[in-house]
């Protein structure tokens, strides 16, 4: 997608900048102004997580734009996707921490046992911490291939965060029964991408590309910049 003339962002990039802050915004205000159901605290605990999760899905999205459709662009907005999901996931964490449980750390590690949800929020939470701190160019060049297997943590954190998602809603995730829908759809919807990470699949679809021509796709096919 082509930068509009003399401003200084694609429509891209624009669309993802004002996703992740609109929805901040959004939850804000509804705060403010009574919005927030009856237990505003609880529905800000559910919206942030939420969103960590689309921003890290759309972030897995992008390698596959690239890798099916010849779609450079999304690549370099990886990182701010990555970035924002982990931006929602630190607001969702204090919500539980500090507001539900009001930094009563023993009330706190009894609902850690009790629920085991959590425990897999925690685990996608620490996996994405590293994951962000590390997505600079600087860390890039100092980490060199341990920057690729780092990164790849994703492909374990994007299914444990919908599994916790899963089980957090009432339901039951293991006989199908209950509000399920939207956690089982969010787990297809990242097999289904990290099904299209697969070598062999990447290299069908290079393939197609070079024998039809696909909107997005620039005369090379070979996606040139993979990163992970
Ligand atoms: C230390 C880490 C985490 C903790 C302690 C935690 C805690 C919680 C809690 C207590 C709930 C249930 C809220 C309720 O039903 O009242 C919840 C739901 C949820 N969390 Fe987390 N979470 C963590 C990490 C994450 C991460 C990393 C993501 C996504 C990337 C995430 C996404 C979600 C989603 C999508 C829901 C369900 C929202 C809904 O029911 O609509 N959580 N989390």
């Amino acid at each position: 997608m082509e930068r509009i003339k003399n401003f200084p962002y694609t429509p891209l990039q624009l669309a993802v900048h004002i996703y992740a802050w609109s929805e901040l915004v959004i939850i804000i205000f509804d705060l403010f102004t009574h919005h927030l159901t009856a237990n505003p605290i609880q529905q800000m605990e559910l919206l942030t997580g939420r969103h960590a999760l689309a921003l890290l899905v759309l972030s897995l999205v992008c390698t596959p734009l690239n890798t099916v459709l010849g779609w450079r662009e999304p690549i370099k907005r990886r990182r701010a996707l990555g970035l924002y999901a982990l931006m929602y996931a630190v607001l969702h964490v204090i919500i539980f921490i500090d507001l539900n449980n009001g930094l009563a750390w023993s009330l706190l590690i009894d609902t850690v046992i009790q629920k085991s949800y959590i425990l897999y929020g925690m685990t996608a939470f620490l996996m994405l911490v590293p994951m962000a701190m590390t997505s600079f160019d600087i860390w890039k060049s100092r980490l060199g291939k341990n920057w690729k297997r780092l990164h790849q943590l994703i492909y374990f954190a994007a299914p444990i965060a919908a599994l916790h998602y899963a089980m957090a809603v009432k339901g039951d995730v293991f006989h199908l029964s209950g509000d399920i829908s939207q956690p089982v759809a969010y787990g297809a919807v990242i097999g289904l991408l990290l099904f299209l990470r697969l070598p062999f699949i990447r290299r069908f679809f290079a393939s197609v590309r070079t024998r039809i021509r696909i909107p997005f796709s620039k005369s090379n096919p070979q996606p040139k910049a993979e990163t992970r």
